[in-house]
């Protein structure tokens, strides 16, 4: 091996050109699904304008704007008119996210319309399942969660997303799936989701925040990537077709380690919290926002996602 001066790491930096031959990740928005949130009213979000939400008349003509920016996922969170302990308005067939689908469907069917599925913006007190005796419920909240996944495919998802973290869900998604004759209907599931501080405005938008304790019981803890790869076999041995890891940037080392260990697809979330520091601090002059947008978004996909949830998906497909 000759050392310097023979090798010379720049000679190949010197210009756009020779950078951009030798670049060995790159963005495709093939690759980004835009979240969006639909709720009874239309609100903006001035400082974070990705979170605000849409009426099911407004989230059509959204979808108007994404398609024609070339955006080719949406992946959808509801906002229900009222909430209640068993979550009712997640699997009603009038909920508010199944008449986001039937009217998305109708006018965008090129769009893929994947769905959150949870209890959490639909429970009166926050929590991603039902309480009985002051905890979380794991095997009663999964036929509530499975009820919530079918009800989303006969609307008209083209993918379910369960982000609920309880035991057992993907198998119960699953079967719930099949037996409603969705056998066709894959499931892209939220498989290493963290306990983070990094939902904090997510849980402002969706009004989702849990009304007593937190999440630690059900969501991972942020020490542990061993642990990871049990929930991503788990998933993938209950049928999962795809895994996503929840958050992205504070988690590249999950990414990394569920790339080289599963050959599923494999998604990064990057949450609200990473898009607001950057909002916050591209606000006060600290950064450039699309400048430190596009380097995160590059950093999770060279740690090895194939596909990425980013609120940054619709200033992306003007950027690229
Ligand atoms: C629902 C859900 C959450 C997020 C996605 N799905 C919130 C949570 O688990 O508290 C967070 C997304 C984000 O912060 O962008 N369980």
């Amino acid at each position: 091996m000759s050392a310097f001066p023979k090798t010379r790491l720049r000679r190949l930096r010197r210009t756009d050109r020779l950078r951009g031959l030798v670049r060995e990740t790159r963005l495709d928005l093939d690759d980004f699904v835009m979240p969006l949130f639909v709720g009874p009213e239309s609100l903006t979000n001035p400082e974070l304008p990705a979170m605000g939400r849409f009426s099911v008349d407004d989230v059509l003509s959204e979808a108007d704007v994404l398609a024609g920016l070339g955006v080719r996922a949406a992946l959808l969170f509801g906002i229900p008119e009222e909430k209640d302990e068993e979550a009712s308005g997640a699997y009603d067939d009038d909920g508010i996210i199944q008449a986001a689908l039937r009217a998305l469907r109708g006018r965008h069917p090129e769009l893929l319309l994947l769905t959150d599925v949870c209890l959490c913006e639909y429970t009166s007190h926050g929590h991603c399942g039902v309480i009985r005796d002051g905890e979380v419920a794991n095997d009663e909240s999964l036929d509530l969660i499975a009820r919530t996944a079918v009800s989303h495919a006969e609307a008209g998802a083209d993918a379910v997303c369960p982000s609920d973290m309880m035991d057992g869900r993907v198998g119960a998604v699953r079967e719930a799936l099949d037996d409603a004759g969705f056998e066709q209907i894959p499931i892209v599931s939220y498989a290493a989701k963290y306990a983070s501080a990094f939902y904090g405005p997510f849980r402002e938008a969706a009004e989702s925040a849990p009304a007593f304790g937190d999440r630690r019981g059900y969501q991972m803890d942020a020490a542990n990537v061993r642990e990871a790869a049990r929930e991503l076999s788990l998933d993938v041995a209950e049928g999962a077709d795809a895994l996503i890891v929840k958050p992205a940037l504070p988690y590249l080392d999950v990414i990394r380690a569920a790339r080289e260990r599963f050959d599923l697809p494999i998604a990064a979330y990057n949450v609200s919290g990473e898009y607001a520091m950057v909002k916050a601090a591209a606000g006060r002059g600290w950064m450039e926002e699309r400048a430190a947008a596009l380097e995160s978004l590059t950093a999770i996909k060279r740690a090895g996602a194939d596909f990425v949830v980013s609120y940054w998906t619709k200033e992306l497909a003007g950027w690229l």
